[in-house]
């Protein structure tokens, strides 16, 4: 599989642990999702382009960098929400633009209800964040809006994914890498992945 990055990383993989285990309570399930989150938008701009930036520190003249591009952070409404605040803190200067969809019960389609984008894009790098990668119908409908938006460099950071999820967004956008934490077995008949955590919504806000 190319383009799609599951993370390597044993913080990662301890946090997603404790995440998956139906014992963790909403408070911590909310922190965590935020600790990986950071840990993986990490991973994900590592290839960031950088510009030489002079400065004075209090003995010398030196060229240290500053990012090029504007960040845009995508949450997919509305579990993806809980995954910006620990990429913000890395990257404070991103923009955040909600895209909201729901899945039409007749036609299992994704239908977007939320999207305040502007006409021209106002950023140049977009982070799409949802935890679950499931059908990959939401996540394939908003690269496609991203796309028609103008923006080129997409990345999508999600926790868990189905490999139906990730077979989706490679057949549709096989140029967005994936940054994930783990790829699971399948989903189940409800859509769910296994072994998966549950609903990420439902989890991350109390609402289960
Ligand atoms: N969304 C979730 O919250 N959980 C899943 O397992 C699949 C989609």
């Amino acid at each position: 599989m190319s383009n799609v990055f599951p993370s390597q990383h044993p913080l990662v993989a301890h946090k997603v642990t404790r995440l998956r285990n139906k014992e963790t309570k909403s408070k911590k399930f909310r922190e965590l999702v935020r600790e990986i989150s950071a840990l993986l938008a990490y991973e994900a701009t590592a290839d960031l382009d950088i510009a030489p930036r002079e400065i004075e520190t209090p003995l010398a003249t030196t060229t240290g960098a500053e990012l090029k591009q504007p960040i845009g952070l995508i949450p997919i409404l509305r579990s993806g929400l809980g995954m910006v605040e620990g990429i913000w803190s890395l990257m404070p200067a991103a923009q955040v633009w909600h895209i909201g969809l729901y899945r039409d019960e007749r036609t299992l389609q994704p239908v977007e209800y939320y999207n305040k984008l502007p006409l021209e894009p106002t950023v140049s790098v977009c982070l799409v964040l949802d935890p679950m990668l499931a059908t990959g119908g939401s996540a394939v409908a908003t690269v496609d809006i991203l796309k028609k938006w103008g923006v080129v460099n997409i990345k999508f950071v999600g926790i868990i994914a189905a490999p139906e999820g990730v077979k989706a967004m490679q057949d549709a956008h096989p140029d967005v890498p994936l940054h994930l934490a783990a790829i699971d077995d399948h989903l189940n008949g409800d859509g769910y992945i296994v072994p998966g955590l549950g609903d990420a919504g439902d989890r991350q806000f109390g609402t289960g």
